[in-house]
């Protein structure tokens, strides 16, 4: 499988916010951390070997969905 097209956009509202990659597959496990700090931008995609991305901390993220921020 290829990568699958599917952008999303992670802005970071304070320092420290970390964007975790999950594998696909059977086992679903952490396979990268990426520490952002305030401002700090990571475009991202879904891929062969991501199937789920986890964002701790608060961020404004843009996706196919729609755009949310993970706030209090
Ligand atoms: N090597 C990873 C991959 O190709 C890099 C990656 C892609 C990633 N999308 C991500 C890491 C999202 C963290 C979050 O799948």
């Amino acid at each position: 499988m290829a990568d699958t097209g599917d952008y999303i956009v992670i802005k970071a509202n304070e320092n420290g916010v970390n964007v975790i990659g999950l594998t696909r597959g059977t086992d679903t496990r952490f396979h990268h951390s990426e520490k952002l700090d305030k401002n700090e931008m990571m475009i991202a995609q879904f891929t062969e070997h991501t199937s789920a991305i986890k964002i701790r901390g608060k961020a404004t993220i843009q996706t196919a969905h729609g755009e949310m921020t993970s706030d209090e």
